[in-house]
């Protein structure tokens, strides 16, 4: 059987290397971890949190899953989103969806693979919500990139109507809830302009950010 050597090998000279550029690396990351940043994301391979953005562990705080959704009943994604807020006290949400997205291409094609179909669900909710967007759009793939959009700025809504985001801002800590995409065409980060402090009502930051949609794909 193999063991996945390379894997090991790969480790243990990122252990040596990280420790001969930094000596004291390891031991101020075992005290403690204090990361700014709570990504989610998806959880496709070609999307690593800390690669995209730069950040050394202990910078970003993770959550990533299937097409990078956000729902009201998920014990884990919520969990790991109260930790991030009461515990380490982070003060920027990034939810990070992708072009490209599998899980929403799938979600469009109302294909069926399986248990995971039943996930799928939360982004074929979001595209009959935008029904009237999408529906205009005659080229497929622009439906796609435009969905993946769609998605980040409805999970970045449900980010921000959790009672651990409300709870945060009634106290007054400062919580940044952003929504971003990710092209794996060219490498690059772009920010959906849906950021929500607690100012200003989910709502009308949404519609703010479906009018540069608008835009964006030349719809009236
Ligand atoms: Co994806």
């Amino acid at each position: 059987m193999k063991l996945l050597n390379e894997l090991f090998e790969n480790n243990r000279r990122w252990a040596a290397d990280t420790a001969a550029t930094d000596p004291e690396f390891f031991s101020r990351l075992e005290q403690l971890q204090s990361p700014r940043y709570f990504w989610i994301g998806c959880s496709d391979s070609r999307v690593p949190a800390n690669q995209i953005t730069g950040l050394a562990p202990g910078e970003v705080f993770v959550h990533r899953n299937v097409a990078n959704v956000v729902v009201h009943t998920d014990l884990n994604c919520l969990s790991v989103l109260q930790y991030a807020i009461d515990v380490l006290g982070v003060s920027h949400v990034m939810v990070v969806g992708h072009y490209g997205c599998g899980g929403v291409k799938a979600a469009m094609a109302g294909q069926s693979l399986g248990l995971i179909d039943n996930w799928l669900r939360h982004i074929q909710d979001v595209a009959d919500r935008h029904a009237a967007i999408l529906g205009t759009l005659p080229d497929e793939d622009d439906r796609w990139r435009c969905l993946c959009e769609l998605n980040v700025i409805e999970q970045v809504r449900n980010v921000a109507r959790t009672t651990l985001a409300c709870d945060a801002w009634r106290r007054g800590q400062q919580v940044a809830i952003h929504g971003w995409i990710y092209d794996l065409a060219d490498g690059g980060l772009r920010d959906l302009d849906v950021t929500m402090t607690g100012e200003v009502p989910p709502d009308i930051v949404v519609a703010g950010a479906l009018e540069q949609i608008r835009s964006r794909y030349r719809l009236a």
